[in-house]
């Protein structure tokens, strides 16, 4: 009796499984590509990229490289004149000074034909709760006018809405995109958002492996 009913058993899973294997299945939209292309691809719409930045500890420059690894663009480190402290407490006391005072710190770097650009990425650590000053050296001191400009930036546990607002505040007649926050702890995970991003904004389509679009 009991080898007979193990049977039953057997035979209705069996019976269960070949229904529901032949149930059409919900076309499921394949997930965005996170994985790093092999060569950076062209961006969408024939548009010139390039990546500016301002790193001081070397955060915002592995975030500047993902992008740049990604997209094909041109990279340029903004460099300020005076080089900051690496001593944390006087350079927070001089930072403090600079964003409240709206100083603008002079800067060595020389971007060559910025008019033949389109799309503008601006990465650089917040700084007691804003974009580090030579942010706002880069946008006084450069027209931006018809450009997009993607904001990226690195930080502790600040929020990066204050310096989206400083950015905007300060190239009125540019498209500035949606950016990306990337949070100390949260590098493990920060190619694969980078990745994402750049597809969310337009930047960039990359070919997605297992998907029906041809
Ligand atoms: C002077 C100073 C002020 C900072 N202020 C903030 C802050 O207000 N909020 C925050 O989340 N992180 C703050 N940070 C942390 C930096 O944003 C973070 O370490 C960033 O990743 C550094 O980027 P970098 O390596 O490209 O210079 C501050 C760091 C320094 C040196």
């Amino acid at each position: 009796m009991k080898t007979k009913l193990l049977f039953l058993y057997a035979w209705l899973m069996l019976a269960v499984a070949s229904c529901s294997a032949s149930e059409p299945q919900a076309e499921v939209p394949a997930p965005p590509p996170t994985e790093k292309p092999e060569e950076p691809v062209e961006p969408t719409g024939d548009k010139k990229v390039l990546i500016v930045y301002f790193s001081h500890t070397g955060n915002t420059r592995t975030i500047a490289g993902y992008i740049h690894d990604t997209v094909k663009s041109d990279l340029v480190e903004l460099q300020t004149v005076n080089t900051y402290t690496d001593d944390y407490d006087t350079l927070l006391a001089q930072i403090r000074e600079e964003v409240a005072s709206d100083y603008c710190p002079p800067l060595t770097t020389k971007i060559e034909d910025l008019s033949s650009y389109d799309i503008i990425f601006l990465g650089y650590p917040i700084w007691v709760e804003t974009a580090a000053p030579p942010v706002r050296s880069f946008l006084t001191t450069h027209d931006l006018t018809g450009k997009t400009v993607v904001p990226f930036c690195t930080s502790g546990t600040s929020y990066a809405e204050a310096s989206y607002r400083l950015i905007r505040s300060l190239c009125p007649q540019s498209t500035v995109l949606e950016g990306i926050q990337i949070r100390r702890g949260t590098y493990d995970m920060a190619y694969e958002r980078i990745i994402a991003w750049l597809q969310k904004i337009g930047v960039v389509k990359l070919n997605n492996e297992g998907s029906d679009e041809k």
